[in-house]
């Protein structure tokens, strides 16, 4: 196909609900991408966070490649091993859970919030915060504490009160007898790199013990690495009560993960909650290459260090260009506010070769792969002043 042809088929046949930008992938390795012009990008933005290893990191590649000629699906009313390998896996690095696996990260939280109206029999109120972002389905952009992705789509479902985050006091002036849960990212992606407070973390995870509420993190973005530890729950001295995850997990491939704290769990029982897909053998397969990969290459080290290396070089910038206002993050999960819109430098270094996003009309958005070099960061950081020179 050539790229005009590309960009028919997709004019003519694909439903536009992406905002676009006309470049045609066929190649990933590692931070690299080559579009179909040959031409090659460093991609410090891969997937929204899906490409923690980079792209088709050969661990996934290769077990992909052995798990399909084998058995890629069965139904969840079977067993399969991958599932029961990548759930006893899961548990280890995180806390004593039972898990639904299903395929994105909405899914993932639209369970999360059934899971919750089930345990809390008649309570079914869910506190979540201004600029977070849950995903697409009625019940998660209801969940997402931002306007612009409700818009249209009323009714929404009830049992949603959305507060200021790391505000304390509005989430106690929220709690009702019909309160069931409190739900957050901890560090709010779409919503622009925002950090909780640790103060404010333990006061909720307090309120939920008090309260009898479950607490709910969304680690769809923070998961698997991106923060430089396993999950991000993990920087606050907290355990939550559900944790929900997908983008990294499955190194590209589709999965989500409910997970629940063991000696709840059981409240899904059979018959109450179900995805076809979710946790087939080869996305399973593919998962657990990924956590393999992340303990033999020792990526969480790497990405702190890198991480450190990073936010150097991004504070060295601010402190030569005044129009980046403030550089936020943890690990390798970076913001950089500007006081000017951010999509025009994007732009500026997409020409030049480097991937990355904005988020929030003046946020821009860096987040590399767990093994991204200094060389690399070096690169993007060249290419990024340069995008910032108009
Ligand atoms: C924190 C968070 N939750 C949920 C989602 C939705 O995930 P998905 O697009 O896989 O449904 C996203 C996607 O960006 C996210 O960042």
């Amino acid at each position: 196909m050539k790229v005009e042809e590309v960009f028919d088929s997709y004019d003519n046949y694909v439903m536009p609900t992406y905002t676009k930008i006309p470049l045609v992938f066929v190649k990933g390795k590692g931070s690299r991408l080559w579009d179909i012009h040959n031409k090659v990008y460093l991609d410090f933005f891969p997937g929204w966070g899906v490409g923690s290893l980079g792209h088709c990191h050969p661990k996934v590649a290769s077990a992909v490649r052995d798990q399909a000629p084998k058995l890629i699906f069965i139904p969840n009313n079977y067993y399969n091993l991958p599932q029961a390998k990548l759930a006893r896996e899961l548990a280890y690095w995180s806390f004593p859970v039972k898990i639904f696996f299903c395929n994105s990260g909405a899914e993932a939280n639209e369970a999360a919030i059934k899971f919750s109206r089930k345990f809390g029999q008649g309570r079914y109120e869910i506190i979540t915060f201004e600029n977070s972002f849950h995903g697409r389905t009625l019940a998660a952009i209801t969940a997402t504490g931002q306007k612009k992705y409700q818009e249209g789509f009323a009714p929404l479902p009830d049992g949603f009160k959305t507060v200021k985050f790391n505000d304390i006091q509005a989430v106690l002036g929220a709690i009702t007898d019909k309160t069931v849960a409190i739900m957050l990212e901890l560090i709010q992606g779409e919503g622009g790199i925002n950090i909780a407070d640790k103060d404010f973390v333990l006061s909720l995870r307090k309120i939920c013990d008090q309260k009898n509420l479950l607490l709910i993190v969304d680690e769809v973005q923070t998961g698997i690495g991106r923060t430089g530890k396993l999950f991000c729950y993990q920087h606050y001295g907290i355990v939550p009560d559900i944790m929900t995850l997908a983008k990294a997990l499955g190194g590209g491939l589709p999965i989500g993960a409910l997970l629940v704290k063991k000696e709840i769990a059981d409240i899904l029982g059979p018959g109450t909650h179900a995805s076809t897909f979710g946790g087939s053998p080869l996305v399973c397969r593919a998962a657990l290459a990924v956590l393999n990969a992340i303990q033999k290459e020792k990526l969480l080290g790497n990405a702190q260090k890198m991480g450190e290396y990073l936010f150097t070089k991004l504070n060295a910038l601010k402190g030569k260009y005044p129009l980046i206002k403030e550089v936020r993050g943890l690990g390798l999960m970076a913001g950089i506010e500007l006081n000017i819109p951010g999509k025009e430098v994007v732009q500026r270094c997409m020409e030049k070769g480097l991937l990355i996003n904005c988020t929030h009309d003046t946020v821009l958005r860096v987040m590399p792969a767990l093994n991204v070099t200094k060389k690399d960061i070096d690169r993007a950081m060249a290419i990024l002043e340069e995008g910032l020179i108009a």
